[in-house]
């Protein structure tokens, strides 16, 4: 076996270490490296913790000197994939902070479970991803807080707000799990949990409020009763402003459609789209890995539907009258998804004693199973209700969410455009075609000439290496292709062929599916790619798949991951990402010739050293 290369700037080792290192890592094997790197990680962290007490100390001193009101430090954390929760998080750190608390501010996945033990309040914002799991890179708390080895929190006070979206079976379990595991190891509930659907504005802002309220009752009864005081943590950086563009998501801009073709070939089972928009005058930047938000638009065919099965005409006035039923159906609520809130209000409406097994008290999963097989129209075309007040109707609705889609291209290539690659979602029923709002709207309605409301939404854990020679594996299926392209634009750009690269691509058909094939080939042909592995699991007998792709090359793929490879994961989050997962759990075993344990702790380990990354949805 290769022994692995080590890139490091010469500042952080001296020659004379480094050949001691690179000696080392000539004998050892796989799991020896493994032992020893996690007893070199434990003797820097508490290295670091007496360096890092010393500056605590100083930072104490400085804010018991100027700060005489005791206000007690605070410790928000929120555990993210889409940018909402890092966006509440912000919000609540500058609200407390107005009010004078020290306040520090970190994703989940820079926070050490240990740190718990000297945190006095603990605010955690967390959304909820796959089927009912943490964010990608919260995963690591969550398995420390159900372990063993969790700390005591008996010291300890918290809330809890949880982002989810109710058309999901498991509706923000993470922020469930953390709310009863924190109560289990002992800490004390400031305020009751509140768990917000996609439109998390309104119960939001009000679990802020009644936090920022809880905390001032608190300083209160603390300032009469005892003047114990409360120490800093010194962790009181700035958050980071990372929206520093003028345009956001409350703020879209309206970009206009220069592209927009259709690159699944005649023939194909899919409608994959390949959109380009303009950014010229918005200011707006990306890099490779970021999404483009994108405000979609409900389909006019589907707002008369409703109006139909309502019995209105659409001109009536809703929203203190600046807005007719139809501009409001059209643009501001989400009018197809089923969800247990509309279920509630129809029942409320039309008095359907069927709708009553589909109540927020009766079994979730009958509703999620009732709701992958309706529609909003349906329910209201099968329990019609006579003359509805249009405001009634609407409060059962939600409002219209942007959808994300990664960039495919890279802005120090193409400067003033964003791409995207949308799969139309498509599928029918009760006989009936049904499609997905915003890839309808982008790739059946929208043309070149016409515009579309944008933002970028950051992606800071799908970044290529900054070490431009560590070599990346990219593995994606179908439109999770698209931020590989814009990897491989930037790579072109600045001339970087040094990294080695390898792209994992998977579609139903090669003849129709191959998405942007030629820009492939020209990258292998000039050196920016130097790898590829295709499965097209329609062509032949069997079911090809990245998975079975992946295991095929195991031997080369564990030499790259031995060379320190960042491996790059994108695309379907239920079947895809499961599998590739297993795959890379295969090839560890058997490649690095090492129990299920130790494979599963080397993949843990990769994506604590954001040496895994993942983009799925
Ligand atoms: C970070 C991120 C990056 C993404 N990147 C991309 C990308 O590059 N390209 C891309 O195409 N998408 C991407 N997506 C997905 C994208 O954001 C949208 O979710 C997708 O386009 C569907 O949105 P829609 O409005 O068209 O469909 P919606 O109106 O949201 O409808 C989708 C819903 O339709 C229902 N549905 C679908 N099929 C069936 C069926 N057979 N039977 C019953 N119900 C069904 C399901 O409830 C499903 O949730 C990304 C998502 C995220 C979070
Ligand atoms: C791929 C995907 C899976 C999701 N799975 C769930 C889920 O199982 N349960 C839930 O309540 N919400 C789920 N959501 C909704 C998100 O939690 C919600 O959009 C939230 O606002 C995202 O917050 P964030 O941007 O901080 O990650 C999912 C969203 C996506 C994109």
């Amino acid at each position: 076996m290769d022994s692995p290369v080590i890139n490091m700037p010469e500042i952080i080792l001296s020659d004379e270490t480094l050949k001691q290192v690179e000696a080392l890592a000539k004998q050892t094997t796989p799991d020896e490296a493994l032992w020893i790197s996690g007893y070199f990680a434990g003797w820097a962290r508490s290295k670091l913790a007496t360096s890092n007490a010393t500056r605590h100390a100083s930072s104490l001193e400085s804010v018991n000197n100027t700060n005489d009101s005791e206000k007690p430090s605070l410790c928000i954390l929120y555990g993210t994939e889409t940018g909402n929760s890092f966006d509440l998080a912000e919000k609540l750190t500058a609200i407390l902070r107005d009010e004078g608390y020290v306040v520090s501010c970190s994703d989940i996945d820079d926070f050490k479970i240990q740190r718990l033990k000297k945190e006095k309040y603990v605010l955690m914002i967390t959304s909820t991803h796959g089927d009912g799991d943490p964010p990608e890179t919260a995963k690591t708390f969550f398995e420390a807080i159900a372990g063993r080895k969790a700390p005591n929190l008996e010291h300890l006070q918290y809330a809890v707000l949880g982002l989810g979206d109710l058309s999901y079976e498991y509706f923000c379990e993470a922020a469930k799990y953390i709310d009863k595991r924190f109560s289990e190891l002992g800490a004390k509930s400031l305020i009751e949990r509140v768990d917000c659907d996609v439109d998390y504005d309104e119960a939001a802002g009000k679990w802020i409020e009644g936090i920022t309220l809880k905390l001032k009752e608190l300083i209160a009864t603390e300032e009469t009763t005892n003047k114990t005081t409360i120490y800093n943590t010194g962790q009181n950086e700035p958050v980071e402003d990372v929206s520093t563009q003028e345009f956001d998501k409350r703020h879209p801009f309206e970009a206009e459609v220069i592209e927009s073709i259709k690159i699944t070939g005649n023939g194909s089972t899919k409608h994959i789209s390949h959109i380009e928009v303009s950014l010229e005058g918005s200011g707006l930047s990306y890099l490779p890995g970021d999404a483009l938000g994108v405000i979609p638009v409900n389909a006019s065919s589907n707002v008369d539907d409703i109006l139909t099965a309502l019995n209105l005409t659409g001109e009536e006035h809703v929203n203190d009258d600046s807005k007719t039923l139809r501009e409001s159906l059209l643009y501001d609520y989400d009018i197809t998804t089923l969800t247990s809130r509309f279920l509630e209000a129809w029942y409320g409406l039309s008095k359907a004693e069927s709708l009553k097994e589909f109540l927020p008290t009766q079994e979730r999963a009958l509703l999620f199973e009732y709701a992958s097989r309706n529609h909003i129209v349906d329910v209201i075309q099968k329990y019609p209700v006579s003359s509805i007040d249009p405001l009634e109707f609407l409060k059962g609705l939600r409002k219209l969410q942007p959808r994300l889609y990664s960039i495919a291209s890279s802005q120090d290539m193409l400067v003033d455009e964003a791409h995207i690659t949308v799969s139309k979602v498509e599928y029918q029923l009760h006989q009936r075609d049904r499609h997905g709002v915003a890839s309808f709207h982008l790739c059946s309605q929208l043309e070149p000439g016409q515009t579309v409301p944008v933002y970028i939404q950051k992606n800071n854990n799908f970044r290529l290496p900054e070490d431009t020679k560590t070599p990346i594996i990219m593995i994606g299926a179908g439109t999770g292709i698209a931020p590989y392209r814009a990897f491989l634009q930037h790579r072109e750009t600045s001339d970087i062929k040094s990294g080695t690269t390898w792209l994992f691509f998977g579609e139903r058909n090669f003849r129709t599916d191959f998405l942007y094939q030629t820009e492939w080939q020209r990258w292998l042909r000039d050196g920016y790619l130097d790898r590829i592995s295709l499965a097209f699991s329609r062509d032949g007998k069997e079911k090809v798949y990245v998975q079975h792709r992946l295991i095929e090359e195991g031997k080369d793929v564990f030499k790259w991951l031995e060379k320190g490879a960042c491996i790059y994961v994108c695309g379907d989050a239920s079947y895809m990402a499961k599998d590739v997962d297993k795959a890379l759990l295969t090839i560890i075993q058997n490649e690095g010739q090492m129990s299920a344990e130790r494979a599963n702790e080397y993949l843990k380990i990769l994506s604590q050293q954001k040496r895994y990354r993942k983009d799925v949805y």
